[in-house]
Parts: C-alpha cells; structure tokens; sequence
C-alpha cells in the first residue's frame, strides 16, 4: 500500500513555514549549512556526506535535513526543538511524520525550493535513497533534473488562464502563481493531486485541481499558457516492467508526446503558447526532424523544438532500468534493461531525443513556422526570457514579408561578438564567427558582406540601406569581380534570408 498523503491543517500551515523559516530551511540556508561539497553530494542523489555532515551536531537545520531530506528518523526532542511552534505533534497532524517509538520518522520528502525572491517548500514521497529500497507505481517524484529544465525555459509574461498537466507535486504551478491570474493543474494520480493540494497550500497559493488523463479534464477550455513535464519515458510495454506513473503515460514508444503535440492545440486560445519537454524516438536511418515534421503536420501550431540531447539505446534503457530502484546487478535490473533494448529494436529506434518545445497557435491565419533546432552546450539560466525574445521574433518574422525585414533598422544584440580566424601567414580571415554570449549561445558562421551588414546595424540605417551601400563598397573594392547580372534587389533578398536567421537567434534584434 502507498504511503498516506500529507494533509492540509490550515491552522498549522503558517506556523510549519515560520518554523521552517525560522530554522533556515531555505535553499540558501541548506547550501550554506552543508556546505558546496555536501551539497553538491546531495544534488547527485548521494545522501552519505550530508548523513555525517549532520550526525552529531545537534543542529535545528541538520535534524530538519535528516529528517525530511535524507529519511533519518529524528527523536522527538530534536524535532521539537527545530519546529518551537508547530513542534512534532504538529507534523504528525499534517501526516508529514509519524511517530517511531522515541523517534519521528518522516512519511515524505519536504525540500526547500524557490526564486531569487520566493522560499517555497515542496513535499513529495521519499526518494529511492531515503525509501532504501523500489519506488510505488504511484510514486511522487520530487523536483528533478526535467522539472527544472522546464520551470527554467517557461517564459513569465502575464497572463490570464493557465494549465499545468501533470502537475506532480507542483513545481511548475509555484512559478504560474507569479504571472498567472487562474491556475487550472491535472494529474492521473490521486496522490500527486493530494501532495499538490499541501504544496500549494503550504506556498499559500491557490490552483483549481483536476483528475484525469492528460487534456480530458479541460476538454472544451482555452489557455493562454500550458506548461508540462509530460510522463514522456519511452517504456517497453511487457509484462514485469514496473509502470510509474510519474514517468510513465502507458503509451507505446513515444505517443505520449506525439498526444500532448496533437492535443495542446485545441486548449490554446490565438497567440496562446505551450511549453512541454520531452524524449522523442529516431527510427531507421531517419532525422529527428522527420518525427517533428509528421507530429506537426495538420497542427495549424508554431513550432520551436531545441533538441538538447540524443541517447542510443543502451544508454536510455541502462538509465531507465535503474531508475525506480533497481539495481544493476539484479535480475530484475538485467530483465528490464532487456526490455528497454528489445522495445527499440522492434521499433527500428536508433537514438532517443530529449528536447524542450514551444507550440503556439497563431493570432491571426497564415503559414505556421516551424524551427527544429539542435543545441546540446550550456545555455542561458533561466532560458525564459530567450524562448519569449525568441517566440516573439519567429512570429514577428512569420508575419512580414522579406521587403519589411529589410525596411527595419536593425541592431546587434549586446551579447554578440565577432571572431575572426586566420592563418598567422595569411591577411584575410578564413573563418569569421559570430557568437551569442546568452540565450542558446548560438555562434554562425558568417561572410564578408553579413560581417559588414552587423557591424553597422546599429539602429540607424535600415538593413535595406545599409546593404546597399556595402555592395558599393564592396564593388568599389573588388573591381576585378565580373558584376553578376541583377545584383542589385535580388542580391538583396539573398541577404534577407541571412537577415532572418540572425533575427530568429536574437544575433539582430529591432531597435
Ligand atoms: C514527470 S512528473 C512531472 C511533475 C511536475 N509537474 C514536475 O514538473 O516535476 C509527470 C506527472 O504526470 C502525471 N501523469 C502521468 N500520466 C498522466 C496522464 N495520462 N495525464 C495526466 N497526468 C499524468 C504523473 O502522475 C506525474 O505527476
């Protein structure tokens, strides 16, 4: 049986914050007391430096990390003596505790979690470390790897209605709350709505919560903002291999996301956006882009895909086989990473993507744009301002024509730079490069006249002009090159499309 869910007791709710507060069970108060190699430790699932780190010392912070952290039961006094208001009693109220003979032993994990000016505090069920040993199949996850990937790509304009789906123990609706003024979040599980009814609660928030697959508890309804961090593990479909629901959608290969592609538009009001992440399978000698095209297709959707990683198949079924407590070595481990390989080789799947997505419906009839891009380096943290810079610009570029593109003055963005690489024997650069020191860090390879065209795009001259006058120059010093025929406007449009590929990256931006 599931371990029972945390409960909310409004009365006790303040005095647990104050007390966690108070104690300094802050993401910055963690790091502090553990210090970076305890915590580093911990962010790698490796509970054994903080175990002794906190052992003897006696600390209110130390027992509330051993305790809610690391699944070590704490005795009474010391649970106490780190909650002075709502005191053990209290936790075990909320159902966040229960009591071990002298001992408090917590029924979930409570973490610290927030922005630069947010402390939130999210429970979940116990990690595999803390459970020491398999998970439930409804198991609670905690804020992973994924979920802050999304909570830092999602743009944050204000909006109206927005839609969590999937919303777990709610990391994703916490930020909503800022930017958001109605929050609707869903689940399949009735223990990840519980354990989000007591996060929002204990963040004094408010969400509207429903139960059901995927779009069905919203069907009819329209959104300005989705988010979801989707249960997109590509799972083998055979007996004995365990379904989690939280990474688990019970679909074939990946026909949950292809779900959440093909559902999400009929929820988004015009110029509404959805941000989701996502595996996606590479079948039979095919591009990762050919899945994208056939996903899009008949969507009517703007699309931004940054692909930020591929696996083989050994290594998403050796990651996947573990994952959920079983340990390599185990049968039941070499069973499912058997699974895991047997499902891709029927399928013919020779690499699995993982990517973050924005889908937009347009505000207004034309040719949707689709971008598929691969970017696997470091990027920008938080990536929102870039996907909402960037999802502006695609649409700003979708809804112009190549003669108002070059009727714009535009400006190089203050993170860019050029590079130019040369033989030390040689005076010309062979390679010249232009790299974003933001954003996606996107760098271009670039010509002569494009270097020439940035290096005056200041807001000034209108990129129509500013062309014009480096092919005089550029004439006036190269004589020796035969002039082609019709280089004046269809030189020009030639220029636009790299225009529109700087603008895109946010390399160009308008004045
Ligand atoms: C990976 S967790 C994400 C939780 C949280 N939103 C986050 O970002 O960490 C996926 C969530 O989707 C839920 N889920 C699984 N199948 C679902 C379905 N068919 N419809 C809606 N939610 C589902 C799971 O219960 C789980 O809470």
């Amino acid at each position: 049986m599931s371990t029972p869910t945390p409960i909310v007791v409004p009365d006790l709710l303040p005095r647990l914050r104050a007390d966690l507060m108070a104690a300094g069970f802050t993401v910055a108060g963690v790091q502090a007391h553990l210090g970076p190699v305890v915590a580093g430790a911990l962010m790698r699932e490796q509970a054994l430096p903080a175990e002794r780190a906190t052992r003897d010392d006696g600390h209110p912070l130390s027992a509330l990390i051993r305790l809610f952290t690391l699944g070590v039961e704490v005795p009474f006094e010391a649970v106490d003596a780190a909650l002075p208001t709502l005191r053990a009693q209290g936790l075990l109220a909320l159902g966040l505790a229960q009591r071990s003979g002298a001992d408090v032993a917590a029924l979930c994990d409570l973490r610290p979690y927030g922005t630069q000016d947010q402390d939130w505090w999210v429970a979940s069920d116990l990690s595999v470390s803390s459970r020491r040993g398999p998970l439930e199949p409804d198991h609670v996850l905690g804020i992973g790897a994924a979920s802050l990937t999304l909570a830092s790509w999602t743009p944050r304009p204000q909006v109206r209605r927005a839609l969590d789906i999937g919303v777990g123990c709610g990391i994703q609706a916490l930020h909503l709350r800022d930017h958001c003024e109605q929050i609707v979040a869903t689940d399949i599980c009735a223990r990840a709505l519980e354990f989000a009814r007591f996060n929002a609660a204990l963040a004094g928030q408010e969400w509207e919560l429903r139960a059901g697959s995927l779009m069905e508890p919203v069907a009819g309804e329209v959104f300005d903002l989705i988010v979801s961090n989707p249960p997109f593990v590509i799972t083998p479909r055979a007996a004995r291999v365990p379904m989690f629901s939280y990474r688990d959608g019970g679909r074939a290969g990946d026909e949950i996301v292809q779900d959440v592609v093909r559902g999400v538009g009929a929820l988004l009001a015009p110029g509404g956006v959805a941000h989701f992440i996502g595996n996606w399978e590479i079948r039979d000698g095919a591009h990762w882009r050919d899945r994208w095209h056939e996903w899009l297709t008949g969507t009517g959707l703007d699309a931004w895909v940054v692909q930020r990683e591929v696996q083989d198949p050994a290594q998403y079924a050796q990651l996947w086989a573990r994952d959920g407590g079983h340990l390599p070595g185990s049968w039941i481990h070499d069973e499912l990473y058997a699974a895991w390989l047997a499902d891709f080789t029927d399928r013919g799947v020779e690499g699995v993507g993982f990517g973050v997505v924005t889908l937009q419906r347009p505000q207004v009839e034309r040719e949707p744009f689709v971008d598929l891009v691969e970017v696997t380096g470091p990027v920008a943290a938080p990536m929102g301002p870039t996907v909402l810079a960037g999802m502006a610009a695609r649409t700003w570029l979708a809804e112009h024509d190549d003669d108002a593109v070059l009727d714009v003055a535009w400006v190089v963005a203050p993170d860019v730079t050029l590079e130019s690489h040369r033989r030390p024997t040689d005076a010309q650069p062979q390679v010249m490069l232009v790299r974003q020191g933001g954003g996606l860090r996107v760098s271009r390879q670039v010509d002569t006249t494009t270097a020439a065209l940035l290096s005056v795009c200041d807001g000034d001259l209108s990129a129509r002009a500013a062309l014009a006058a480096i092919d005089a120059v550029l004439a006036a010093t190269e004589p020796e090159v035969e002039p082609e025929e019709d280089t004046g406007s269809g030189a020009q449009h030639d220029q636009v499309a790299v225009i529109r590929a700087l603008v895109a990256d946010g390399i160009l931006v308008p004045d």
